[in-house]
């Protein structure tokens, strides 16, 4: 199993799991989070998962070498993306699966409208492009389908999920996490207009706040295929 772009390597871990006597391969571009998920892997005792820190796009992969390849929102940022799943396609078996999880576009993605509208105190953020590499690359079904089919795999199944997503165990903690996820929206604002959105992000997780932490809307598809 492959999981592509694994971050700290929670799906590879579930994965490596239910694969058993089989294995999981995490890739990862980050040597930090890469790291994270073998930390992870021992402390946990998942002997079968493994990570590498590689480009997804043009890692010289095995060839047919597995037969289930995942990747949870980690498979939006190709800058050629018919080349990355093309490189990826090539690593799996004729007829191997492919099931990703894609954001949908942003204004279907509360916890991500929130966060802009708090953390730009006033300033006119561009809407991410659904056609550059980035989280929302794959919101639009046709240029899915277009990209999947010429790199190699059947027509997919596009199914949508909606589920709350939960910020954090507290809104201390919720605050932490997403001013994290989007540290780079405070650049260039002085310490008032600053200050101002920290506390608009402050009073949105409030008003968000469940037991399970802070939850806002959120939007993706479930993309399943086989390779041809
Ligand atoms: C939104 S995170 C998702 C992480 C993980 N799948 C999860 O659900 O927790 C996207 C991840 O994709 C990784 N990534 C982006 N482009 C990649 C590439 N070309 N090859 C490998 N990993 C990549 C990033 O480093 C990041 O860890």
């Amino acid at each position: 199993m492959l999981d592509i772009g694994c971050g700290s390597g929670r799906t590879t871990l579930a994965a490596a799991r239910s694969a058993a006597p089989g294995s999981a391969l995490g890739v990862d571009l980050s040597a930090e989070m890469i790291e994270v998920a073998r930390q992870a892997a021992q402390r946990e005792g998942v002997p079968n998962a493994r990570f590498v820190q590689a480009d997804a796009q043009i890692h010289p992969f095995p060839e047919q070498a597995f037969d289930v390849a995942v990747s949870r929102t980690g498979a939006t940022f190709f800058g050629d993306p018919v080349a990355a799943f093309t490189n990826i396609a090539r690593a799996m078996c004729p007829e191997g699966r492919l099931v990703m999880l894609v954001w949908q576009p942003f204004d279907r993605n509360e916890y991500i409208v929130a966060i802009t509208a708090a953390l730009a105190a006033g300033r006119d953020f561009p809407r991410p492009s659904p056609y550059s590499p980035g989280p929302f690359s794959m919101a639009d079904p046709a240029r899915m389908r277009a990209v999947l089919t010429e790199a190699g795999f059947s027509t997919p199944n596009v199914a949508s999920c909606t589920e709350p997503m939960y910020f954090g165990r507290d809104p201390q903690h919720a605050f932490q996490f997403m001013t994290g996820l989007a540290r780079w929206m405070l650049d260039g604002l002085d310490d008032r207009r600053r200050a101002r959105a920290l506390e608009a992000l402050r009073t949105s997780i409030q008003a968000h706040l469940t037991a399970r932490g802070a939850a806002y809307g959120s939007a993706a598809w479930l993309v399943t295929t086989t390779r041809r």
